[in-house]
C-alpha cells in the first residue's frame, strides 16, 4: 500500500506527540495539522506549510485517517462528525467530544462505513474502554469504579506529601497531565465524560453530563491518605448511578496503591465476576501510544477492506 494520508487535530500534549511518532514512520504521509494559531513556535520539528487553523483546508486535503486530539469538546466532535461525512476513519483522544454522543458518532460511522475509535480518550495508557467492553462482551455489567483523571490523583499525593495546592498544581500542568484548562480536572468534568463515555460502553446508554454529581478538589480539600477522585456508574434497575466523589471509601486496594498519574479500573458483571485494569492515565506518551494503537488498528480494518492481511 502508498502511504496512508494522516491528518492530525490538535498539537498539544498528545497531538504533538503522535505527529512527532507520525513524521518519523515512512508508513505514513501526514497532510495537515489543525491548530488555533499556525504560526506558535511547536515542540515538535514539523513543516510550517502542514499548519493550518482551518478544518475544511484539513479535509480538503484528503486524508485518509483523522487523528483528533483538541482540547475542545464542541470543536472536537463537529470535526469528528465532519471527518467521517468526508470519508476518514477516525480515532480520538478528546473525551469531551466523543462522550457528547458516541451512539450517534458510531452511527455515522457506520453508515459512512468508515471507523471511529476512542481507546485514548480513557485511561490514557490503560486499556480501560476495552476491559470494559470485554466485560459488556461476557455479560450484563451492573456497575463500574475507576480513577479517571491523572492530574487529581498526583495532586492528592502531593498534597498528603506536604506540597502547597498551587505547587501541586503547577507540577501537574508541568507534567502535562492537566488540561489546557485544568478547572475541568479540578472540578471533574474530565473525570465526568469518561464516567459518560465508559457507561455508553458499559450500558449503551450515556448519562447526560448535568446528571453526574461531581466532587470539587480546590484548596479547601482534606487530602488524607487514601483519598481518590472516584468515578462511577451503577446501574440500578433501568436507572444509571453515575458519579464523580473524593472519597476515601472505596474499598479496594486497587485505588489506594495508585501513585502519580496512575489510573485503574474496576467493573463487575451482575454474576459478580470483576475485571480490573491500571496503567498510566495522562501524558504525552502513554496517550499517544494508545492512539497509535487506535491507528494500527485502523490501518490493519483498511487492509483486511482491500483484501490483504
Ligand atoms: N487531564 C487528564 C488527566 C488527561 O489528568 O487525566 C488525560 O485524559
Amino acid at each position: 500500500l502508498p502511504p496512508l494520508k494522516v491528518a492530525v487535530a490538535g498539537c498539544g500534549v498528545v497531538g504533538g506527540g503522535v505527529l512527532g511518532r507520525l513524521l518519523n514512520d515512512p508508513r505514513y504521509d501526514v497532510v495537515g495539522v489543525l491548530v488555533r494559531n499556525p504560526d506558535k513556535p511547536r515542540d515538535v520539528p514539523c513543516p510550517p506549510d502542514l499548519f493550518t487553523a482551518d478544518a475544511d483546508v484539513l479535509l480538503s486535503r484528503k486524508p485518509d485517517i483523522v487523528l483528533e486530539a483538541l482540547s475542545e469538546g464542541e470543536a472536537g466532535h463537529a470535526l469528528i462528525r465532519k471527518a467521517l461525512e468526508a470519508g476518514c476513519d477516525v480515532a480520538s483522544a478528546n473525551k469531551q467530544a466523543v462522550s457528547r454522543d458516541p451512539a450517534g458518532l458510531q452511527a455515522l460511522a457506520y453508515q459512512k462505513g468508515r471507523r471511529v475509535f476512542w481507546s485514548a480518550s480513557v485511561g490514557g495508557g490503560s486499556p480501560m474502554i476495552e476491559t470494559v467492553r470485554a466485560a459488556r462482551a461476557a455479560g450484563e455489567v451492573a456497575g463500574f469504579e475507576a480513577v479517571l483523571n491523572g492530574t487529581v490523583n498526583f495532586m492528592l499525593e502531593r498534597l498528603v506529601d506536604g506540597a502547597a495546592f498551587a505547587e501541586a498544581l503547577a507540577d501537574a500542568r508541568a507534567a502535562g497531565f492537566a488540561e489546557e484548562d485544568p478547572s475541568a480536572d479540578l472540578e471533574g468534568l474530565d473525570a465526568a465524560a469518561k464516567v459518560r463515555l465508559l457507561a455508553y460502553e458499559a450500558f449503551g446508554v450515556s448519562p447526560d453530563a448535568d446528571a453526574v454529581p461531581r466532587d470539587h478538589l480546590s484548596d479547601q480539600t482534606e487530602a488524607a491518605p487514601g483519598v481518590r477522585q472516584i468515578g462511577a456508574c451503577r446501574r440500578d434497575g433501568a436507572a444509571l448511578e453515575p458519579s464523580v466523589r473524593l472519597t476515601a471509601d472505596h474499598g479496594d486496594p486497587l485505588f489506594s496503591s495508585l501513585s502519580g498519574e496512575g489510573n485503574a479500573l474496576k467493573v463487575w458483571n451482575a454474576d459478580g465476576r470483576v475485571w480490573r485494569c491500571r496503567g498510566r492515565g495522562a501524558g504525552r506518551w502513554a496517550t499517544t501510544e494508545s492512539i497509535m494503537a487506535d491507528l494500527a488498528e485502523i490501518v490493519r480494518a483498511r487492509r483486511a477492506d482491500a483484501g490483504l492481511n
